[in-house]
């Protein structure tokens, strides 16, 4: 393994290649601070920006690709850039596709993920984003555990991939094991080529990755030190590794995803870290396992949004929906 994280690329099952680490690019305060964070980014040697509609920072992630390609910093073809469909546009997921190549200044982007696999009631702009009822209930189009709209996203996704330029690959985010068993008997050709979840030492997921490692389709870890606070980077294992490699604790938890294959994607306001943690220190295969005991152990899932309930996930606080998949 290179001894940077920036120069691992790992294979897609359609042939095409993708950077082992993306930005995250949720936005925590200001979504314009996104724009310095991804030139930082990009002029530190990473290659591959994550991003989705729904994060409302793709057009300060646009003026930051023209200000890099402007500068001849990087050309378009170096860089991997992913989007995501969000499932208030699950009946329009072009649409969705058309604002964020617009946003990103783009003619393609070389990944499409569907966000969720579920339909909220969005209108044809895909708004509101969360549509909720009087009691604060989430408005779906179908049942989010038994519904088959998803599906039907998936498959236009398919036609994006086939018929037009926009889209180099596409791939899917927070599909559980039942639900991807779902959709399987219903792709016509293209076969997701990453599956992004919530993914780091607490989160024992082993059942999922195997399953979805044996279909070829490579993980995407999410929240790799578990979003905001950053508590995986307070564990003491990860501390201890960060002191034996001298290295950060960012990038003992991003080694963790890397070395086993799966593509990684931090996020930080920090100008400072994004450069800093480029780093990859070869953990042993003794140490990766003690790292995977840490969640085996004591499971903590840090992203529970609603729109997760039921879906087929474990450790979701507050789903009530998930019962349909004992
Ligand atoms: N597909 C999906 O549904 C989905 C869901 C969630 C996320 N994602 C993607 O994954 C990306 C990353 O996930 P995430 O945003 O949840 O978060 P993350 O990368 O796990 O955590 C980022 C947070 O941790 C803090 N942090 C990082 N290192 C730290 C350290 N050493 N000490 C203290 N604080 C530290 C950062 O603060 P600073 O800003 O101060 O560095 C930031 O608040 C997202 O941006 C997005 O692209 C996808």
């Amino acid at each position: 393994m290179p001894s940077l994280a920036t120069d691992v690329v790992f294979k897609l099952n359609n042939g095409k290649t993708i950077p082992a680490l993306g930005l995250g690019t949720v936005s925590a305060t200001d979504p314009r601070d996104v724009k310095d964070q991804v030139i930082t980014a990009v002029k530190a040697g990473y290659r591959h920006i994550d991003t989705a509609w729904y994060y409302g920072t793709e057009k300060y992630i646009g003026e930051a690709l023209k200000e890099l390609f402007d500068e001849g910093i990087v050309k378009r073809e170096e860089l991997f850039i992913t989007t995501k469909v969000w499932p208030s546009f699950w009946h329009s997921p072009e649409k969705s596709v058309d604002q964020s190549l617009q946003d990103l200044g783009l003619d393609y982007v070389d990944l499409v993920l569907q966000h969720w696999p579920v339909a909220l009631h969005g209108d044809e702009n895909g708004q509101p984003p969360a549509p909720k009822d009087k009691d604060g209930n989430l408005i779906y189009d179908d049942d989010p555990a038994t519904g088959t709209k998803f599906i039907e996203t998936y498959n236009k996704l398919e036609d994006l991939v086939e018929h037009t330029t926009k889209v180099k690959s596409i791939g899917i985010s927070n599909y559980s094991i039942p639900k991807y068993r779902t959709l399987l008997p219903h792709i016509k050709k293209h076969k997701p080529v990453v599956n992004q979840i919530e993914y780091h030492p607490q989160l024992p997921q082993q059942e999922l990755v195997e399953y979805f490692q044996n279909q070829g389709i490579l993980i995407a870890a999410y929240s790799p030190v578990g979003s905001d606070g950053a508590p995986v980077v307070k564990l003491p294992l990860i501390q201890k590794l960060a002191e034996k490699y001298g290295v950060s604790t960012n990038e003992i938890a991003d080694a963790y995803h890397i070395l086993q294959g799966r593509i990684v994607l931090p996020r930080s306001s920090n100008l400072q870290r994004i450069k800093s943690i480029i780093g990859l220190p070869q953990l042993t295969k003794e140490e990766l396992d003690e790292l995977y005991q840490i969640g085996a152990q004591n499971p903590k899932r840090y992203i529970t949004d609603e729109w997760g309930y039921g879906i087929g996930f474990k450790w979701w606080t507050g789903d009530t929906l998930s019962k349909v998949f004992d």
